[in-house]
């Protein structure tokens, strides 16, 4: 979504480091400036190995500067910085990350990074060996240490045949986790150790081998939980029934499922290990008695007319896990969170439908947002308020989630979850 009109652009910089990855910068910065940004790009000397300086030029609308020495009557090495509402540096190597650890200046993204008094958002992309060798370990730390916002690489194919974590996430990825920060405030990087179970997407109930019930849930704020989640340094599985094309969110594990049942089953297998599980999936309430072998023909109507399908209801997964930590299957401290789908009408407000939910599941969290066609569902952002059960279940705590991206209402509602966080993590 872009910025409202009348507002001002903010001013990123796109720092880009000399790493195979340096291309996809180029796609950073189209995405922030479709959302209305203005984007500045500072590449390192040896970035521009990899993509040529016209490419960022063109791209931003900006000229492009590496060392202090260009342009030296715009002070640009201080200048640069002090002005931009937010760096993004991707993709950050090893080298560059090491420079910014000791903190050096010797080059305009060092210096501007040294200047700035605005979130910074590191992006690493290396090989495998170098994101785990104890010198960048202790760089990445010192970088969290001081309140800038390492993204987790993500896991897949590098440069090369080897796989692990080190490659560079999406653009779109990494575009959107610089406005949450903007939009919201830096992800801190508290929760290693900890291990979270999210659900995202639509379970679908087989009617046949070709129809399915399913329904609209896109994925979206499943997957920007387990982002956010992963950016706090959890350890992510997402279940994950139908979704949209949607990236995997940085070292997350995906375990696919299409019914209800095995949702069921594979979130009660892995609860009992988790500190969080968040049920954000909308689970199909309901299957038809028996799946046809064969595709259903047209013709097979009853005496009234009616083409006839029976369902019977599905188990209430976030129900069956509050009762496993009840008797004692789940640790008592596993932080619940469901969500509501809720619409309001001539008797109850949605609230008030989301009041009722939160005491008929006994969750501990309960995200409540309004839904109908075209509201929400599928939508990018999302907006609501965020319930916590009390001794008294007709007055929960009641913080209302500000209207933003999926990713913004994400970190509200793990903020929600960190004030109910007790332990280390197990
Ligand atoms: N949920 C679940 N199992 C179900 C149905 C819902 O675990 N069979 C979870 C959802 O993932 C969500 C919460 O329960 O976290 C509320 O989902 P919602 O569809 O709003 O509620 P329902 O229980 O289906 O209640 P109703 O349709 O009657 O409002």
């Amino acid at each position: 979504m872009s910025q409202p009109s009348g507002q001002q652009a903010r001013k990123i910089v796109v720092g880009v480091a000399g790493g195979i990855a340096a291309y996809k910068a180029c796609h950073v910065v189209r995405d922030l400036k479709e959302h209305g940004d203005d984007v500045r790009v500072v590449p390192t000397e040896s970035a521009l190995n990899f993509v040529g300086a016209a490419t960022f030029e063109a791209l931003s609308g900006h000229p492009v500067a590496t060392t202090v020495f260009d342009a030296v009557d715009q002070v640009q090495h201080v200048r640069v910085g002090q002005e931009a509402d937010a760096i993004v540096i991707a993709p950050a190597t090893a080298d560059l990350i090491a420079r910014l650890a000791i903190g050096r200046a010797d080059d305009l993204l060092t210096a501007t990074v040294l200047v700035a008094t605005c979130p910074v958002i590191v992006v690493p992309a290396m090989h495998t060996e170098m994101w785990y060798n104890a010198a960048t370990r202790e760089n990445v730390s010192t970088l969290r240490r001081r309140g800038i916002t390492v993204m987790e690489p993500a896991h897949g194919r590098l440069t090369g045949r080897d796989t692990g974590p080190g490659r560079l996430p999406d653009p779109e990825q990494i575009a959107e986790l610089t406005r949450t920060v903007l939009d919201d405030q830096p992800i801190p990087h508290d929760w290693a150790g900890r291990k979270v179970l999210i659900s995202a997407g639509g379970t679908q109930e087989n009617i046949d081998p070709v129809r399915y019930i399913g329904n609209r849930s896109s994925g979206r704020q499943g997957y920007a939980l387990a982002e956010i989640a992963a950016q706090r340094g959890a350890q992510v599985t997402l279940v994950v029934g139908n979704v949209v094309e949607l990236p995997t969110p940085a070292g997350a594990e995906i375990v696919r499922v299409v019914s209800t049942a095995e949702m069921a089953e594979e979130m009660a297998r892995r609860a009992p290990e988790m500190d969080v599980v968040i049920m954000a999936a909308a689970v199909a309430d309901f299957r038809p008695d028996q799946v046809a072998g064969a595709k259903m023909k047209k013709g097979s109507r009853d005496e009234t007319g009616l083409q006839t399908l029976h369902l019977v209801e599905n188990p209430d997964i976030l129900r069956t896990l509050v009762e496993a930590r009840a008797a004692g299957e789940v640790p008592a401290d596993t932080v619940i969170v469901g969500f509501a789908a809720e619409t309001g009408d001539d008797t109850h407000s949605a609230l008030d439908y989301a009041t009722a939910k939160l005491a008929r599941k006994g969750c501990d969290l309960l995200m409540c947002n309004e839904v109908g066609v075209g509201k929400v569902f599928g939508e990018k952002r999302n907006r609501g308020w965020l319930l916590a059960r009390t001794a008294d279940e007709d007055s929960p705590g009641v913080t209302e989630v500000v209207d933003g991206s999926k990713a913004v209402v994400a970190a509200q509602i793990l903020r929600g979850v960190a004030d109910l966080l007790t332990g280390d993590g197990r």
